[in-house]
């Protein structure tokens, strides 16, 4: 059975006094929750603050971006190395990445590499614009940003998670239905069985982002492809939060 994982990505957002402040309620109100993953993606300058207070805690520390080359002249950008000990998951190719600052396949291949060469967890986003799901081509692009990001992987990292976070849906409250959400989660595990091999593609987990809160996780979660959420706007509400990681481990609870 594949353990739910949820991601809260905090984005651009977030005074440190509210970081703080999220850090430590979702510290205390998940302590007592088993059966599910749970890490949060805040902004970089609160990466120390977030592993100081969440150390030891059931919530576990990501990073939203990271470049590939492990060191040198590129102001501005961090390596996955410089991440290890500081962070446990990185997020690639977010829709925001690839359509705002213009990242191709081919950079999400390079960064995908690098977060696996450190020895950390990547969270490889990938979902349709609005215009290429009413062409029918949301197949078409899901098959191409997998296998661009997987290109040269002789076999599936066990510690890979893939996010279907349909563009249309993110961060606009038109929230995918429960069926084009397993639909295409489903699609992702089957490509990636094309690929690899069946048996270690039944073991990936899938989440489904896009304006994902506590009001429509269930049906989400219910899904038997959708193994977990990748949460922005309701990530930065520590109850709303919470209560979308209660909602996985009791619909995924065996
Ligand atoms: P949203 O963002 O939950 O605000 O739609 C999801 C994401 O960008 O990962």
């Amino acid at each position: 059975m594949r353990t739910p994982i949820v991601g809260g990505n905090w984005k651009m957002h977030t005074t440190r006094a509210e970081a703080l402040a999220l850090l430590v309620a979702l510290r205390d109100g998940l302590a007592d929750l088993g059966g599910v993953e749970v890490a949060v993606f805040p902004p970089a300058p609160w990466l120390g603050d977030a592993s100081n207070i969440l150390e030891g805690s059931n919530v576990a520390v990501g990073v939203q971006n990271v470049y590939w080359e492990p060191r040198g002249a590129f102001t501005g950008e961090q390596s996955a190395a410089m991440l290890v000990g500081a962070a446990r998951h990185v997020l690639v190719g977010h829709s925001e990445r690839r359509h705002v600052f213009g990242e191709t396949d081919a950079d999400v291949s390079r960064k995908l590499r690098s977060i696996l060469d450190a020895g950390l967890h990547p969270v490889l986003a990938v979902g349709e614009l609005q215009e290429e799901r009413d062409a029918g081509a949301t197949m078409d692009v899901l098959r191409r940003q997998l296998d661009g990001a997987l290109t040269g992987l002789d076999e599936l990292p066990t510690t890979l998670v893939v996010a279907y976070e349909p563009v249309w849906a993110i961060g606009t409250g038109r929230t995918a239905t429960p069926e084009a959400a397993q639909e295409a989660c489903a699609a992702v595990r089957s490509m990636v069985a094309e690929r690899f091999e069946a048996a270690a593609a039944s073991g990936l987990r899938v989440q489904y982002g896009g304006s994902v809160t506590p009001q429509n996780i269930e049906v989400l979660a219910a899904q038997p492809d959708i193994d977990g959420a990748l949460v922005g706007g309701a990530s930065l509400n520590a109850e709303a939060f919470i209560a979308i990681c209660r909602a996985l481990a009791a619909a995924k609870r065996i």
